[in-house]
């Protein structure tokens, strides 16, 4: 058997990974992705220095018991709550993302939703499938001139203004971590996150699910925002509370949301936001476009190599 560190991609992801790791002589790799997640991942995690993940996998602490030569977990994508960092870390493994490679995707999917939930596109289409012709109640809504509030201005969040301001939007954000220059390089107006939602009539989210942000967004603030804005959601689930979120449309707290990531997901279709007319739903597909699964494929097979060639930690985020 070689002694070359082994790989193996263990959701489903570009070819692209697996040609480039091919390419390497010294290293193995397995592409196991048919079976995508667990258990198939917990039987064989033995025998590999590296994996490769997308989000159906779950690597929690047990897991690193078993997992005794393993030194990487690449994730192909941005968020790494599928993986328990503080395990990770402690069995010395190493954890790398690739924040850029879908950031493109997930900002168009964000401004999508905008122009979704403003024009009524998604409830005007499901009216005509049944057969009707509701041209006078679909009256939407110009987002031009309009202020837009962006919740964090990192990789997405930057690429959220720059198209809002080509749209010839207002746009300020909320974002404890942004430098002066940064937010001048921008043009954006930081504020505090009350006075975002009180001026805002988009707001979009584009921060990690850490403990700060979890349930940033809930029934003490959702009373901020103005009962003619949009909520728009493409960052991760837990961000929102979902509970106060319903309650908020219910009581005209805000006039609709467009969500396409869930605290459970998949979201069960009798999930209260499923049913809920003032809402627009994707399935968690804000970075599922041809060129971003491209991109994070390439990009983690890359640092892969990098990392076991020449010890390189490209977008280590433990
Ligand atoms: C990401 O974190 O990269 C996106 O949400 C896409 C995904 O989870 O697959």
């Amino acid at each position: 058997m070689s002694s070359n560190p082994r790989v193996l991609i263990a959701d489903v992801m570009s070819a692209r990974a697996a040609e480039i790791l091919r390419e390497e002589p010294g290293i193995d790799v397995d592409v196991r992705s048919e079976l995508p997640g667990n258990p198939a991942v917990d039987q064989i995690i033995q025998d590999y220095d590296a994996i490769l993940i997308r989000s159906a996998t779950k690597l929690a602490a047990p897991i690193f018991e078993t997992a005794k030569r393993l030194k990487l977990i690449g994730r192909a994508g941005i968020g790494v709550d599928n993986v328990d960092l503080q395990a990770a870390t402690a069995n010395d493994v190493m954890v790398m993302n690739t924040p850029l490679g879908n950031a493109t995707s997930t900002a168009e999917h964000a401004i999508a939703m905008m122009m979704t939930i403003s024009r009524h596109i998604a409830a005007a289409t499901a009216s005509m499938r049944e057969g009707r012709w509701d041209k006078k109640l679909y009256k939407g809504r110009e987002v031009t001139g309009k202020t837009l509030g962006v919740i964090g201005a990192g990789n997405i969040g930057a690429i959220v203004i720059d198209r809002a301001q080509g749209l010839r939007m207002n746009v300020i954000t909320f974002d404890p971590y942004l430098k002066e220059e940064r937010a001048k390089e921008l043009g954006v107006e930081c504020v505090s996150l009350k006075e975002m939602l009180t001026r805002s009539d988009f707001v979009t989210i584009h921060v990690p699910l850490v403990e700060g942000t979890r349930h940033l967004l809930n029934a003490t603030t959702f009373r901020h925002m103005k009962p003619s804005a949009y909520l728009i959601h493409c960052a991760r689930g837990g961000i929102v509370d979902e509970a106060a979120l319903v309650e908020a449309l219910d009581l005209g707290l805000l006039s609709g949301a467009a969500l396409d990531v869930f605290e459970t997901e998949p979201l069960g279709k009798d999930h209260p936001l499923a049913a809920h007319p003032r809402m627009v739903l994707t399935p968690h597909i804000a970075a599922s476009t041809h060129e971003a699964q491209v991109n994070v494929a390439v990009q983690i097979a890359e640092q892969t190599v990098a990392f076991f060639t020449r010890g390189e930690r490209i977008n280590a985020v433990n």
